[in-house]
């Protein structure tokens, strides 16, 4: 039996159906909200309103869990590869070896860059933000490789997947090459994903780049822990840019942008920048957590705090212990890495952290991994990008194969001037 809402307006009662998801999650069906009471919902932000049905993540943010395709994000972390997870994302289900074979041969097949975007690269001023050449860079990628007519729909979409995916890390490393004057290193056929990713950045003709095993793990954690987060506010401008019907470069390029944001992916530049002024400002945590309780204070603490999650993020969990592991591994310190501990510990004893649900998240110790492997701060959102883009795939696709997707276009309350008239230019005064 359909549970129902009743809504009384105006004396009158309506009754709209109540959807249940697979894990108990409710929601109340407006769609024909409108049509029959003429009023609209008012929610800034949507954080209770939900935008689309979807088979792909599962967030509980009250129990801090995550899981893709039904899968937690513990086991993918531990036993799966981001190429792996990836494809999971995007086809909903774990490759056979040959599966996984055949989208590893069309990543290798696709990912080096056309010879005429190096243009590109040298072109923008050094000091431009990776972000900005990456979403610039990925938006073009529809000039340089147009759809092909004679190719069906399908083999048009698999081949423009693996491009932005291949093509995406090799573009990483190029800007940041190309930022530093030095010569763009070639993907090599014979390296995984992630391994190329790192010879690429780190490649020199005079000093070799020797590839660790654990390097190349803890990459692949990191962006597996990156790469979906069901709706959250890059992904769902992917998919209100994608409900216009624009290609998929443009639609990722729209979610690379968002994920700039500061209270987005750019928070884990934002929380080295932080950690690294507290250690400038002597490394008391504890004036940056009272400015952070402070109202008349705009400063929050980055990396803390998250819309979905109320208690710990699951991934900054699996991120810490990585950021151990490498640190450990490498054999070098990082006194970010100890501000950081002690920063977390006095804010989760701090009572208005404790009654506001602010949890250490993702982004709270993803930069201080990124920071020990030598990623360049100013790449670390750049490295969030690339983990998140099976994510922007496989949610654009999804709401490409709905039946009943539409253009996204929300409603609004006017709250400005009623109807007046135009006033002459002579009858206009100065303010
Ligand atoms: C990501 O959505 C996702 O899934 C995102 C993400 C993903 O994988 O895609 O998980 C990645 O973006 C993680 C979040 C990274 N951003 C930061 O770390 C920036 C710092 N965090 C905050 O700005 C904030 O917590 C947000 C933006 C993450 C969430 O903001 P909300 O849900 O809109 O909460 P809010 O701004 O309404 O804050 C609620 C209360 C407020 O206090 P009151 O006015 O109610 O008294 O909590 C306070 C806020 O002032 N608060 C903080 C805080 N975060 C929230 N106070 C101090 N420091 C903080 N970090």
């Amino acid at each position: 039996m359909e549970e129902k809402a009743l809504l009384t307006i105006n004396g009158k009662n309506y009754e709209l159906p109540i959807i249940t998801g697979s894990e108990g999650e409710q929601a109340i069906d407006i769609s024909t909200l409108r049509k029959l009471t003429g009023l609209i919902t008012f929610d800034p932000g949507y954080a209770n309103t939900g935008s689309c049905i979807s088979t792909i993540t599962f967030m509980d943010g009250e129990k801090g869990v995550l899981r893709y395709r039904g899968i937690p994000i513990e086991q993918l972390a531990d036993k799966s590869t981001f190429v792996e997870t990836s494809y999971l994302l995007i086809n909903g289900k774990l490759p056979s070896q040959k599966e996984l074979n055949g989208f590893s041969v069309m990543l290798n097949d696709t990912s080096l860059v056309h010879e005429d975007m190096r243009h590109f690269f040298s072109n923008f001023p050094r000091s431009s933000h990776p972000m900005g050449i990456l979403s610039s860079m990925v938006n073009a990628l529809r000039a340089f490789y147009p759809e092909i007519p004679e190719r069906s729909e399908q083999e048009e979409l698999n081949l423009t997947v693996t491009r932005l995916l291949s093509k995406i890390r090799t573009m990483a490393a190029m800007s940041y090459r190309i930022s530093r004057g030095h010569s763009v290193v070639y993907p090599r056929h014979d390296y995984s994903y992630a391994a190329n990713f790192l010879n690429m950045m780190f490649e020199t003709p005079v000093r070799p780049y020797e590839i660790d095993p654990d390097l190349v793990k803890a990459m692949n954690v990191f962006w597996i822990l990156h790469a979906d987060h069901e709706q959250n506010c890059s992904t769902a401008a992917v998919r209100l840019v994608g409900s216009a019907r624009v290609n998929l470069y443009a639609a990722i390029s729209a979610g690379i942008c968002a994920l700039w944001g500061p209270l987005h992916g750019g928070a884990n530049q934002a929380v080295i920048e932080m950690l690294d002024e507290i250690r400038q400002n002597g490394s008391n945590v504890g004036t940056y957590v009272a400015r952070a309780r402070d109202k008349n204070d705009p400063f929050r603490l980055m990396g803390f705090g998250h819309r979905v999650y109320k208690t710990h993020d699951p991934r900054a969990i699996i991120m810490k212990k990585w950021c151990y592991k490498v640190i450990e591994k490498l054999n070098i310190s990082d006194p970010l890495l100890d501000i950081a501990m002690e920063l977390e510990e006095v804010a989760l004893k701090d009572p208005y952290f404790i009654d506001h649900n602010l949890y250490p998240n993702i982004d709270f110790y993803s930069g201080i991994l990124l920071r020990s492997i030598s990623i360049p701060i100013n790449m670390f959102t750049v490295l969030f990008a690339i983990g998140r883009l099976p994510g922007w795939i496989a949610q654009w696709k999804e709401s490409m194969e709905d039946p009943e997707w539409k253009i996204q276009r929300p409603r609004q309350v006017y709250i400005g001037l009623n109807e007046r008239d135009y006033i002459p230019m002579s009858e206009r005064k100065d303010k």
